[in-house]
């Protein structure tokens, strides 16, 4: 296989990167050795120059390079497959440097919140920044029904050496980042054991396991995201105000292009990613923008990502119609209701005429 195949090989398996769950932890991030043996005056010296291979040009890139997110520390082989790697790049809207915010705000806060409509990459950057700076992702979705026990632990059987940590607790024993997805769905009981650890006590009481305190490991980093668009989202309320408070710094995020204004960068993922030339691709972008604004003045259930704009672009690539292509991906994704879907057909239509 050749390079050029290869890369396009790699396009393809990040596709649906965050949305559809294809999250490559294939490679665990090496390390590059090098040894330099040499002598001053009488002494010998061996020096050994360990140096993460993580995409360095990256961390210059965004700015990152001198935040050191867990100097000295190597993470237990146990966790070095959370890692993630290969996670396609995340396109910043111009003028932000979401990347520099948020990894600024770990390395002094040890935590920040993430806040924007569905589909802004929020969990995407996550899982880049965490390959970035080399660190373990313990993912929990707080709509779920996921029970204090999965989080903090539980015995398995009789016994005392039956007991069994839960995600938090294993991320406060072994550091990395816990990302709390969907943060203003989180149960009241969860919040409650989470609030402790997230001010300046950092640390947890398990009561059921004889009130054993478990301290936040020093490189424990946390960061939560939500949807501030949330009346159409069932379950989600505001968020625990107690919780709030303990978050420093907020992010707020948005869609690469909303209503009038077009991103180049956008045009340029979805033809690259799809294969669709650059007219077609500048008008799902357009469509798409004004989708999103329509979503955002509350006139829509939904603005689609630039992974449901790319899902388009792929089947008209494929040799569909743009307004067949749009039936199968972007109308059904959009809602439903027939009403709604029709309203998405025509702004759709008046792109392709
Ligand atoms: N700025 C971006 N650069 C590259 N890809 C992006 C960007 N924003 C979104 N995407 C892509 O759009 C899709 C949706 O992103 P993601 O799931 O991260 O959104 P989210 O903000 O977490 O949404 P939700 O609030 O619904 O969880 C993914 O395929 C992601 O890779
Ligand atoms: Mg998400």
């Amino acid at each position: 296989m050749n390079s050029s195949t290869a890369s396009q090989q790699e396009e393809k398996a990040s596709l649906g990167y965050g949305s559809q769950g294809l999250k490559s932890v294939a490679e665990i991030p090496e390390y590059v050795e090098t040894r330099i043996n040499t002598r001053l005056k009488r002494t010998r010296l061996n020096l050994v120059i360990k140096k993460s291979l993580s995409r360095p040009e990256l961390l210059e890139k965004y700015g990152i390079a001198k935040y050191n997110l867990h100097p000295n520390y190597r993470f237990p082989d146990s966790v070095r497959d959370m890692i993630p790697s290969n996670v396609p790049e995340y396109i910043t809207p111009p003028g932000k440097n979401y990347v520099k915010q948020i990894v600024r705000a770990l390395y002094y806060f040890k935590q920040c919140a993430l806040i924007g409509p569905s589909g802004t990459g929020k969990t995407h950057i996550v899982y880049f920044i965490a390959e970035l700076t080399g660190l373990p992702i313990w993912e929990i979705n707080c709509g779920l029904q996921t029970s204090t026990y999965d989080l903090c632990g539980r015995y398995i059987g009789l016994g005392k050496e039956n007991w069994i940590d839960g995600q938090i607790i294993l991320w406060c024993r072994t550091g990395g980042i816990l990302y709390l997805d969907e943060a203003n769905m989180m149960k009241q009981d969860i919040a409650a054991r989470l609030n402790p650890i997230l001010d300046t006590r950092g640390h947890i009481v398990l009561t059921e396991k004889d009130n054993e305190v478990v301290n936040r490991h020093r490189y424990g980093y946390v960061i939560i995201s939500m949807n501030p668009f949330s009346s159409e989202f069932v379950g989600t309320k505001p968020l625990n105000a107690a919780f709030r408070r303990r978050m420093s710094v907020w992010i707020n995020f948005d869609y690469l292009s909303v209503g009038n204004q077009i991103s180049p960068d956008e045009i340029k993922l979805v033809q690259k990613r799809s294969g669709v030339d650059e007219d077609t691709a500048t008008r799902i972008v357009r469509a798409g923008a004004e989708l999103r604004r329509q979503y955002k003045a509350g006139d829509l259930p939904y603005g689609p990502s630039p992974g449901d704009l790319i899902n388009w672009a792929v089947l008209i690539a494929d040799g569909s119609t743009p307004l067949e292509a749009a039936e199968e991906s972007i109308i059904g994704t959009t809602s439903d209701d027939v009403e709604i879907q029709d309203i998405v057909r025509r702004i759709i239509k008046s792109y392709f005429t």
